[in-house]
């Protein structure tokens, strides 16, 4: 496994890999992995000749300054697990390498997918993911890029850059992966302590809960029940509970049951858990 720190070189040897005919998956993530990303990275290693994992924790994204700053990281475990994984490639730049002082951000408009859930409660979210999967995306030109479903609202902005920058790769989603009470994997479950752990688990508990009752009662009705849950436990502070259109993530309204899934975020203990779940 290579590890590069500079555009120049990756781009390099990626242009050498090209050119005898390879193809290349990009996995693009902030470090600090867990079964979940590896669940990508073999999956891309299954499907490509070349796996490129990306590991920087993008400071555009971040509208918290505290959040990015706690965000965990770990890289000699992230490098032990690429490795064994059978990555190929690990880029891993500084800031400036990806924002070099002095150059403007494109502004890229992505339309309705960005702005609700996700896009209201942190505002200025999704651009700062679209300049960065903008970058590492012209920088690899991945045939295949990997997104994890957990962050659906992103896969959805991702596929929209895709077709707004007319970049040629497949974007692939991928399962979200669940600890054994259904918790969603993630890098902030680090930052939990094992008894928020625990208590965590209530918020797959609601979702599957919603999924039941969406099926003979109103989606608005539903979603209200489910705040009312979220209330009876304050350990938590909900910022939404919605039942959308995968497609489109509008409010899901109708019969058509098989395009609606189930979205929420809470606080618990200061750390900002996000879940989805498919009706
Ligand atoms: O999902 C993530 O970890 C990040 O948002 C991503 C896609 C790596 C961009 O920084």
């Amino acid at each position: 496994m290579k590890v590069f720190t500079s555009k120049n070189n990756i781009e390099k040897a990626l242009q050498r890999a090209r050119e005898t005919g390879k193809t290349i998956g990009l996995v693009p993530t902030m470090g600090m992995l867990h079964a979940g990303h590896i669940s990508l990275v073999e999956k891309s290693v299954s499907e490509n000749d070349i796996t490129v994992c990306s590991i920087f924790v993008n400071p555009a994204q971040f509208n918290n300054r505290e959040d990015f700053v706690k965000y965990p990281k770990n890289i000699d475990a992230d490098l032990e697990l690429l490795n064994g994984a059978n990555c190929d490639i690990v880029f891993l730049p500084e800031e400036k390498e990806m924002y070099p002082e002095g150059e403007s951000r494109e502004k890229i408009d992505l339309g309705y997918v960005t702005k609700p859930m996700e896009g209201k409660f942190r505002p200025g979210h999704f651009e700062g993911v679209a300049q960065i999967v903008s970058r590492l995306t012209e920088l690899v030109k991945p045939h295949h890029s990997y997104y994890g479903e957990k962050d659906y609202q992103q896969l959805l902005v991702v596929k929209k850059l895709f077709k707004c920058k007319g970049f040629d790769g497949k974007v692939v989603g991928c399962a979200i992966k669940r600890e054994k009470c259904g918790l969603a994997m993630s890098s902030r479950n680090e930052r939990l302590s094992e008894v928020d752990k625990q208590r965590a688990c209530f918020i797959y508990e609601c979702l599957r809960e919603a999924r039941k009752m969406v099926f003979h009662s109103e989606p608005r009705k539903v979603e209200r029940v489910m705040k009312d849950r979220f209330k009876s436990r304050p350990e938590f502070d909900l910022e939404y509970f919605t039942i959308a259109d995968e497609r489109t993530l509008q409010p899901f309204e109708g019969d058509a049951l098989e395009h609606a899934r189930i979205f929420t975020a809470a606080h618990l203990s200061g750390v900002r858990l996000i879940d989805n779940l498919k009706v």
